[in-house]
């Protein structure tokens, strides 16, 4: 059988998307009953970060526990991928040792490339293109709120980097509206933007793109990796925050979202993050039920 990877959304149908968040509901219920779940005894994942997380690693590293099974974190700069191994390499090396792999790497070409020569799933856990383990997360978050997302305009407001690419697939997939505002240096992908035209609308007016939306996002103006465009970036995105005044033009049950970490002050007011619209804490909970989900899944394990 050909091994699945998680490199984008789009590697999993519809119905195994929908099958994944079902089953990510069923353990969320199960471990607040404290109910054991042990699907991935003596399983391995490996976890290769070359950039910071905090949710990402803890989520893996106690969802793989929670089920009987176990997590290496490998850093770049403790292993011989610090050193100039080549990607295919440690692709054929790790994937002989461990059952499934997660990578948060600078270049979502370089995650391609471990895939591919790699013998177990490969899950991206962030590029400069996608983070589909968030949007997991996200789409279980609203429909726990406010039942489907089937139909529903979100509304995304500023840079158009990996998170709002990765809403781009989600709205094709999950079918819903996307109304992206972004400034105009900070486009989203333009041929995704492009293929996602009737499901997309794309401006630079965050008002435009939240009146009557059902949920608002954000993430934050510099993304690992873009330090140094910091001071340009604060410039840029003036205008382009998610206020209190930004949140009326939505829907009255509108919710807000963000991956987190968030900058209060800067893409989000305290207000609205902290406010009656925000369930941030939730959706960083869901990326342990989803994940463990996922992992089931790609590991092929009844349940
Ligand atoms: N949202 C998210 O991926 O958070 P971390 O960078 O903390 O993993
Ligand atoms: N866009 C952010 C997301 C962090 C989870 C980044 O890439 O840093």
């Amino acid at each position: 059988m050909n091994v699945r990877h998680f490199l984008t959304l789009d590697d999993l149908n519809h119905d195994e998307l929908r099958q994944v968040l079902a089953r990510a509901r069923r353990l969320k219920e199960a471990r607040a009953r404290s109910e054991p779940v042990l699907t991935l005894q003596n399983r391995v994942l490996g976890m290769i970060f070359e950039k910071a997380s905090t949710r990402t690693r803890v989520s893996f590293e106690a969802g793989m526990a929670q089920l009987g099974g176990h997590a290496i974190f490998l850093s770049p700069r403790d292993t011989q991928l610090g050193r100039g191994e080549p990607i295919a390499d440690s692709a054929r090396v790790l994937s002989r040792m461990v059952d499934v792999i997660m990578i948060r790497a600078h270049r979502h070409a370089d995650i391609e490339e471990f895939a591919r020569y790699s013998r177990v799933p490969v899950i991206n856990a962030l590029t400069e293109k996608f983070h589909p383990c968030q949007l997991l997360a996200d789409v279980m978050t609203y429909e726990e709120h406010r039942g489907s997302i089937q139909g529903k305009t979100v509304a995304w407001v500023g840079d158009g980097f990996n998170m709002c690419n990765t809403f781009i697939n989600a709205a094709q997939v999950f079918d819903f509206k996307l109304n992206i505002a972004s400034p105009a240096d900070y486009a989203p992908d333009a041929d995704m933007l492009a293929a996602a035209a009737g499901r997309v609308t794309f401006s630079h007016d965050p008002v435009q793109a939240c009146t009557d939306a059902d949920l608002v996002v954000t993430d934050v103006w510099t993304s690992m990796g873009q330090e140094e465009e910091n001071e340009r970036r604060l410039r840029d995105f003036a205008g382009f925050n998610v206020t209190e005044t930004l949140m009326s033009r939505a829907r009255a049950d509108a919710l807000f979202m963000h991956c987190l970490p968030a900058h209060r002050g800067e893409e989000v007011e305290a207000g609205v993050i902290d406010g009656r619209w925000s369930v941030v804490w939730n959706e960083a909970e869901n990326r342990l039920h989803t994940q463990k989900a996922l992992l089931e899944f790609l590991l092929d394990v009844p349940f």
